[in-house]
């Protein structure tokens, strides 16, 4: 009778010992002497791999040679304690069955390569313990964003990938079209006619789910959006992707000061569910990539994090640098801060993540609820999430709801209405106070990793001259 094969996952059960069992996945590694052979399976369920101990004078000789690191193998045998150290139990390998076999060249065979390298073979890296850690993790984390917001009475609301709106504002939009690029036909003035194009206007791939959310929102009363986002913007940065995954929660009736408690509470969340659901990759990444790593994130968990207006984190940059610390970039009101400037606030000058709020309009989205000051010097709600080793994690913002206000920052800033007025109606139709923000998902995977660079924490990362896979 054949045996159901058993996730290593679920090999290392106490209970189990004794039984015949069956595993399948790829060799990690093959070693021993005439009189024995070890085998490591892994088969991606868990960190761990299982050890099959063979006697090879019980296995065709060419099969034997078969079995290197890489191929795939299925195993059945008794299930034992184990005499030796590292591992509880191990299979006495009865009977084994050659799936695939892996040539020399296999790209993973060596141990210790570069990241660098690492991404050049994306495709094969995932068979790696470390990239196995992280995408279980990485799932874990989604799971975690879910069970959030549902257990909090969000609804998981599904906002379009294709929109004829820039929610940010920034003009870093993919297009899509099915026009044929070699035969465009332009008017008079000189633009290309979109009228005969599939949407019949002009469409990109979105850089936000926000607006859309604010319609759930305002409806349905708390929602979230968690999909992939893009973004044209030509950043060759360790923290930026041109196609990422975000949340983006929005929420009637909230206002500031419930925002920021919104933001600092399910980071802490997600960060808990990393430790509590994901020990072994935690423990494995903890101890090759990053000695710091699990007391970092029990540290998030112990501090509160700081709450701080722009104007006074500008303040003590400024003293920061009259008492003699470098900074490659100027520090003035009103302008954006550069990545120097939040990680010396967060790393340096608090030493736990800081929430900077109420910005300079000028640096910030057209949406955001305005404060009562004169015209120069108006800041607006938004918040910043800015955490160690990442800086910018989350931004968010408490939206303007007066029609009027709103109508008036779109006018100051030309931004055209023609593919918005169904967002107006949002304020001018029963308008409410509502917030929201957007916590950039790979960013997140990132701290609880701590892996260093953007591209090891998605499967197939899409970068400036890089869509390979
Ligand atoms: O600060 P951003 O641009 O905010 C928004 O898009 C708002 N519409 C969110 C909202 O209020 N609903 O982006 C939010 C987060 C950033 O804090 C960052 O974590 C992440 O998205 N992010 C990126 N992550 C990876 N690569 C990029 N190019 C990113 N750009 C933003
Ligand atoms: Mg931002």
């Amino acid at each position: 009778m054949e045996i159901k094969r058993t996730k290593i996952v679920d090999i290392f059960n106490p209970a189990l010992v004794g039984n015949d069992v069956c595993v399948k996945g790829w060799v990690r590694t093959r070693r021993g002497n005439k009189q024995v052979q070890f085998i490591a399976l892994n088969d991606g369920s868990t960190i761990k791999n299982v050890q099959i101990v063979v006697d090879p004078a019980k296995i065709d000789e060419n099969l034997l040679k078969d079995i290197t690191t890489g191929a795939c193998i299925g195993a059945t045998g008794k299930l034992v304690e184990s005499q030796g150290a590292g591992q509880s139990v191990e299979i006495q390998g009865e009977n084994i069955v050659l799936y695939g076999t892996c040539p020399n060249d296999y790209p993973m065979q060596k141990k210790g390569q570069s990241f660098e390298y690492m991404r050049k073979h994306a495709h094969m890296r995932l068979r790696t313990n470390t990239f196995g850690a992280v995408f279980r993790i990485r799932h874990n984390m989604a799971m975690a964003v879910h069970r959030y917001f549902s257990d909090h009475g969000f609804f998981y609301f599904h906002s379009p990938i294709i929109t004829a709106s820039d929610c940010e504002g920034a003009g870093e939009m993919f297009q899509v079209t099915t026009k044929n690029l070699y035969k465009l036909e332009k008017d008079d003035q000189g633009s290309i006619k979109y009228d005969d194009d599939f949407f019949g206007k002009m469409t990109s791939l979105t850089v936000s789910g926000q607006l859309e959310g604010e319609l759930g929102a305002t409806a349905l009363g708390a929602i979230y959006t968690f999909g992939p986002t893009f973004r044209a913007e030509n950043s060759n940065t360790p923290r930026h992707l041109a196609e990422f995954w975000m949340i983006e929660p929005e929420v009637a009736f909230l206002e500031l000061n419930g925002l920021m408690d919104l933001e600092e509470d399910f980071i802490k969340y997600c960060v808990k569910w990393a430790l509590d659901n994901c020990k072994d990759d935690l423990e494995f990444l903890n101890k090759m990539i990053d000695k710091g790593l699990i007391e970092r994130l029990e540290g998030i968990l112990k501090d509160n994090f700081v709450r701080l207006e722009y104007t006074e984190g500008i303040k003590i940059l400024e003293e920061a640098a009259s008492n003699g610390v470098k900074f490659e970039f100027p520090i003035s009101w009103g302008g954006d801060l550069a990545s120097e400037h939040e990680r010396y606030l967060v790393e340096t000058h608090f030493k736990k993540p800081v929430i900077l709020y109420n910005y300079p309009r000028e640096i910030k989205a057209f949406y955001m609820k305005q404060n009562e000051e004169p015209e120069e010097r108006r800041t607006v709600q938004g918040t910043d999430v800015l955490f160690p080793q990442i800086g910018e994690i989350i931004g968010g913002s408490v939206r303007e709801e007066s029609l009027e206000k709103l109508n008036g920052e779109i006018e100051r800033r030309n931004i055209p209405t023609k593919d918005m007025w169904w967002y107006l109606d949002t304020r001018k139709y029963g308008s409410c106070p509502h917030a929201g923000f957007g916590l950039g998902f790979e960013r997140l995977i990132l701290f609880v990793t701590g892996m260093q660079n953007i591209r090891d924490v998605i499967p197939f990362p899409r970068t400036p001259k890089n869509a390979e896979f």
